[in-house]
């Protein structure tokens, strides 16, 4: 068991995960992300989270930005605080906590890595694309991870995918199925001309319904759903903390 915790721009979502089998092993529990997302508002989230599932004890946590060591760097979603002070320092100043850290779509795309289809990233590369407050991505080859891959960052004829076709533009702007594949197709394009992948797994916000919007997309490679669902970057957290501890992973602790 482990606990990991999502920290995204809208929500700071965690839940104790069964590493045996990357199931919640109870509810998750869910904060709105305060708009000023300090340092401080975090780790009173997640303290308050940890309490209320009688968690103590290392806790796995994902957060939007580059994960640099012990360090979070850009990380427009968050205090800049982050940055400045450490991220790892600013979730330790808690009393008794100690938080392993990774991307959060690094984290959804561990958590598909490790519990999802069977064969994920060993048929050549798999994208990982997480469409919520920002686009996250991670990369799945021959069974690893490659972190910090930040593909939402990609700027098109109209500007940062992120900014234009993430899901908080299509909350923000209404944006139709239809809409928003006129925006994304050029960002799957462009990533399948750089990367050719040989398939794509949705995450994030979207994964909710995504059939409506994949169908209005093109494209020449299967595209699916995280099978984690909107718990992906909870699970993955969970699954980053462990492999620190156990000594197979890169993360810091
Ligand atoms: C951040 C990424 C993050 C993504 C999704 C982007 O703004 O740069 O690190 O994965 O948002 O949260």
């Amino acid at each position: 068991m482990q606990l990991g915790i999502d920290v995204g721009g809208t929500s700071i979502k965690g839940a104790v995960v069964d590493l045996g089998t990357g199931e919640l092993a109870g509810a998750i529990r869910s904060e709105p992300t305060p708009e000023t997302a300090t340092p401080g508002d975090v780790v009173s989230a997640i303290g308050r989270i940890a309490s209320a599932v009688g968690w103590s004890g290392p806790v796995g946590v994902a957060l939007p930005g580059v994960i640099d060591g012990s360090l979070l760097r850009h990380a427009p979603n968050l205090s800049g605080a982050f940055e400045e002070n450490g991220a790892l320092a600013c979730l330790r100043s808690q009393e008794g906590a100690n938080a392993v850290l990774i991307n959060d779509a690094d984290a959804a795309g561990l958590a598909e890595l490790t519990y999802g289809c069977a064969g994920l990233g060993s048929d050549g590369l798999t994208i990982v694309l997480t469409f919520g407050t920002g686009i996250g991505s991670a990369l799945l080859h021959n069974g690893d991870l490659i972190a910090n891959s930040e593909l939402g960052g990609l700027v098109g004829s109209s500007g940062r995918f992120e900014e234009i076709a993430s899901g908080r533009a299509i909350s923000a702007e209404a944006l139709t199925p239809v809409e928003w594949a006129r925006r994304a197709q050029p960002f799957f394009d462009e990533l399948e001309a750089m990367l050719n992948p040989s398939r794509w797994v949705v995450g994030g916000g979207l994964s909710e319904n995504f059939d409506r919007f994949a169908s209005s997309l093109d494209l020449s490679k299967p595209i699916s759903v995280a099978h984690l669902g909107m718990h992906a970057g909870v699970v993955g957290a969970a699954v980053a903390a462990r492999r620190v501890g156990d000594g197979s992973g890169a993360a810091v602790q």
